[in-house]
């Protein structure tokens, strides 16, 4: 059988480096690592340069993209696994954050995303086959205080992801959705700007933005083990991939919280809810 191309954008460091870490290492797959600074790729030179690809992605830039997704195809003819693990973070209260680097954050977080999927997505189709793994975050599904530009991101890339996989399902080609908690990447750190509360009524949340700061580097998730889970689900598991998979233990309780409160909720209200529709004919 043909080896499975896995293409990953962000892949410098945090998740995406210990994925392309652990894929490197399969004599059974292609990589394509990509990266803003390819040099930052230089973790991959030990291994088989023989399957490994490494190309400059920035996500925001469409002609890079299309680039991309040609010089794989020219190289392995296919393109099977979609990761798309680039991502910033931003802290500041909803008032306060600042409007253009927000933007750009959707613009990496989801228009990134979604302009990768598209390039890609047409082969997917024509092989009638492909999974797409899209990062989201525990962040996609419950909402902090001081992040909720991020969460408007990955809540974002949550309905984009859900919708696709139902337009996409018949076609072969599978949507997943990774929910993670807190993880020890560069993430919090160097990829989160920070804005501090200069409003007295928001000055309770000063200490939850420098908490975030202090923590950075010390969080309980282990990418490389979500790494593993990952490479485990689309390798073994591709027939029963499930389209949320939370990582961390943070991350699964907080969803299963959410949930439950939620479907409480939703039950209680449900006879009002109801009673909004046109009268029965
Ligand atoms: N760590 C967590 O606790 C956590 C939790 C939930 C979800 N996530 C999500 O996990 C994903 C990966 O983040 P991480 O935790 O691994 O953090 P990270 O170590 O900071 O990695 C972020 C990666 O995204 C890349 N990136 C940023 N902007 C880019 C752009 N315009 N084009 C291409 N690549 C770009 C960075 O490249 P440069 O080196 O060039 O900056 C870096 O490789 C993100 O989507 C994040 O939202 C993280």
């Amino acid at each position: 059988m043909a080896n499975k191309t896995w293409l990953i954008t962000g892949t410098s460091t945090g998740f995406g480096r210990s994925l392309a870490t652990l894929l490197a290492q399969k004599t059974d797959l292609n990589l394509v690592a990509t990266a803003r600074h390819t040099d930052q790729l230089d973790y991959l030179d030990q291994y088989d340069h023989g399957q490994i690809q490494k190309l400059t992605l920035d996500v925001t830039d469409q002609a890079q993209i299309k680039d991309v997704v040609k010089a794989v195809k020219d190289r392995f003819g296919t393109i099977d696994v979609l990761v798309n693990n680039a991502g910033l973070g931003y802290f500041g209260t909803f008032e306060e954050s600042d409007r253009d680097a927000v933007r750009y954050m959707f613009d990496v977080n989801v228009w990134g995303l979604v302009d990768m999927t598209r390039a890609v997505l047409p082969i997917m189709r024509q092989q009638r086959n492909g999974i797409i793994v899209n990062f989201s975050s525990i962040a996609g599904l419950f909402s902090f205080p001081t992040t909720s530009f991020y969460h408007g991101t990955k809540y974002a890339v949550e309905g984009l992801s859900e919708s696709l996989a139902k337009e996409v399902g018949e076609l072969g080609i599978k949507v997943m959705l990774i929910e993670p908690s807190g993880f020890r990447t560069d993430w919090a750190g160097r990829s989160s700007q920070k804005a501090m509360p200069a409003i007295d009524d928001y000055a309770e949340f000063k200490g939850s933005i420098e908490w975030n700061e202090q923590t950075a580097h010390h969080e309980d998730g282990d990418p490389d083990k979500a790494a593993e889970i990952i490479y485990d689900q689309v390798t073994n598991h591709a027939d029963t991939l499930p389209l949320r998979l939370p990582l961390g233990k943070f991350a699964t309780d907080m969803a299963i919280d959410k949930y439950t409160k939620t479907l409480a909720d939703f039950k209680q209200l449900h006879d009002l809810s109801a009673s909004a529709d046109q009268p029965e004919k």
